[in-house]
């Protein structure tokens, strides 16, 4: 008799995004005239840059020729893709990286999830609350939880509170633990992380032989000079930190798909036997046998970025992004509404009027303005009484939404 993967069970009905948009969906049968606005799953709208389209045309050719036809790639990806990143995102800010330290892959929501399989079942696990729901629910489908409580959380992680008072910026745990998930600039609050808080992780990381995975998908957003891009600019993280990068946000692949992550070869973890195993082995070794690469034309695309003409497009993508966050950022605190992120995220956080909770501030929302958000418990308990909004969208809208939240909730 077949049987299941019965840690599935542990999850919520649905993970947050499909069920928004089951509700949205089921919102637009019924009211078939409403025109919605979704700033709800941070989903890129601004077509890819020029270079990057010229770029995989050119390699679309390349493969409709038998001179030039690629088969399989390097599962770890194409050296000239790998070699500009070593180059421009870490040689460029002094950070010692190698290309042959850089995986390319599908996504770094894949690679976040997919990371656990170089790992063993009890390692203790920090996660901060609220936290993108990819690296709890990754936690709990390989079997490293207890149940859920009322409040939605496993028991067995270790949750660490971001909140207004700490700057969204959660405190070292008090015990020790053996993983620890963080996200900068953060995904939902927006934060970022100074040089100094990302070197007291490294310092505690350090001290208690842990591992940090250091999801860095919106560094592109960074607009403050004296805040770090990478991890590997703080001393010592070679030794403790896997970073996750992505050209999702970046250069707007979310349809397109390529990421990459960062495994350094200095860095180790515990054999049951007690001896140190590198892990960069180990994920090539996961990669080689469960992964075939990212296709040549999307690669290709990818190494566009790093020209001049792409650099400087990929900029202006961002600083389109960065301008409706600015917008959303002013509307909203116009009408009275505590806000915080969207200076070097894609993403605001704001405090629900009238203390509302944040399921029914989206209902309102989307009732009353058409307008679609992410309720903050969806990210954790301690992001309720919080939501979530997108700057991802045409400025036509962004406005139009803004302007639709600023006269239904003037507080
Ligand atoms: C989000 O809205 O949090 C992101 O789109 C999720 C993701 O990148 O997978």
């Amino acid at each position: 008799m077949a049987t299941i993967n019965d840690n599935y069970l542990k999850l919520k009905a649905g993970y947050l995004f499909p069920e928004i948009a089951r509700r949205v969906n089921a919102f637009a049968e019924a009211n078939p005239d409403a025109k919605i606005i979704r700033l709800g799953i941070g989903d890129v709208t601004e077509p890819l840059p020029e270079a990057c389209r010229t770029a995989m045309i050119k390699a679309v050719e390349e493969m409709g020729d038998r001179n030039t036809f690629k088969g399989y790639g390097p599962e770890q990806g194409y050296a000239w893709l790998r070699e500009k990143i070593a180059a421009n995102d870490f040689h460029a800010r002094g950070c010692e990286v190698d290309a042959s330290e850089i995986f390319i892959s599908d996504g770094s929501k894949c690679d976040t999830g997919n990371i656990l399989d170089i790992f063993g079942d009890n390692n203790i696990i920090a996660v901060t609350d609220p936290v993108y729901p990819v690296y709890v629910d990754t936690n709990v489908m390989a079997g490293h939880t207890g149940d859920a409580s009322e409040k939605g959380e496993f028991a067995g992680l270790i949750y660490l509170p971001i909140t207004a008072e700490n700057n969204f910026t959660a405190s070292l745990p008090s015990e020790k633990v053996d993983l620890i998930y963080l996200c900068f600039p953060n995904n939902p609050t927006g934060a970022v992380a100074t040089k100094e808080h990302l070197k007291a992780w490294v310092d505690y990381a350090k001290a208690n032989n842990a591992i940090i995975f250091y999801d860095a998908a919106y560094e592109a957003f960074i607009t403050e000079s004296n805040i770090p891009h990478s991890i590997y600019e703080i001393e010592g993280a070679r030794d403790c930190a896997i970073e996750f990068r992505s050209f999702s946000k970046t250069a707007g692949f979310t349809g397109t798909r390529c990421a990459f992550t960062v495994v350094p070869k200095t860095l180790t973890a515990k054999a049951a036997d007690g001896s140190d195993v590198e892990l960069w082995k180990l994920w090539n070794r996961r990669q080689s046998t469960k992964f075939n690469g990212v296709s040549y034309v999307v690669q290709k695309g990818a190494e566009a970025v790093y020209s001049e003409a792409g650099k400087a497009q990929v900029k202006a993508l961002v600083s389109f992004y960065l301008e409706n966050a600015r917008i959303i950022r002013e509307q909203l605190t116009s009408a009275g509404i505590a806000v915080y992120g969207g200076v070097n995220a894609p993403y605001v956080w704001l405090k629900t009027p009238n203390n509302l909770s944040s399921w029914d501030f989206f209902d309102k929302l989307l009732q009353n303005c058409n307008v679609v958000g992410t309720p903050g418990s969806g990210f954790g308990a301690a992001g309720e009484g919080y939501f979530r909004i997108s700057a991802f969208n045409s400025r036509e809208n962004v406005e139009e939404a803004m302007k639709r939240i600023t006269e239904k909730f003037k507080v």
